[in-house]
């Protein structure tokens, strides 16, 4: 289930974003500041769970089409978690294109948006301070 964030999540998105990003995790208070910017395009994905509904990742984007991050749980990865939070974000009504900044050396991520129909459009020198950002984007 694709729904949007709510406060009550916020643990389970910082453990998920810990995972994902060990190198520049967002903090809570980046998180809370997002939710406030992009209240509806802060969307988390949930499975069920003995019962229980556990976040297992979430998807946090612009009103035209800016991915600013997307992460899915490790222990949930490659059970098509990610492709489901973007075909969402793809979904919204008059997005023309949708587009991310990733680090060159995330190869994982870099295949996961060359499956899902991106292309390399750019490169920003040392956006990540001392690491280039490649710029992928898919036109809807
Ligand atoms: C990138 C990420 C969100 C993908 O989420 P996911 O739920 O594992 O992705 P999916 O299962 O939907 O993958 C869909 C397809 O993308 C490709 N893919 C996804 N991850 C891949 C990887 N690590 N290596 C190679 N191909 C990959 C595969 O073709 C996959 O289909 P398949 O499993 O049937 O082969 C997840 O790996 C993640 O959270 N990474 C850490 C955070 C991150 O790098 N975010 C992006 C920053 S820009």
């Amino acid at each position: 289930m694709i729904r949007p964030f709510s406060l009550s999540d916020l643990n389970s998105i910082l453990q998920i974003e810990n995972r994902s990003f060990p190198k520049s995790p967002y903090d809570w208070t980046t998180f809370l500041h997002l939710h406030t910017l992009h209240p509806d395009t802060f969307l988390v994905c949930c499975i069920a769970e003995r019962l229980e509904e556990e976040v297992c990742g979430y998807i946090i984007f612009t009103q035209d089409g800016h991915i600013i991050s997307i992460a899915v749980h490790p222990l949930h990865r490659r059970k098509g978690i990610g492709a489901q939070l973007l075909r969402r974000t793809m979904q919204t009504p008059h997005l023309q294109k949708v587009w991310a900044e990733v680090r060159r050396s995330n190869l994982g991520a870099q295949a996961f948006y060359s499956k899902m129909g991106f292309q390399i459009v750019g490169v920003v020198p040392n956006y990540y301070g001392n690491e280039d950002a490649l710029i992928i984007q898919r036109t809807l």
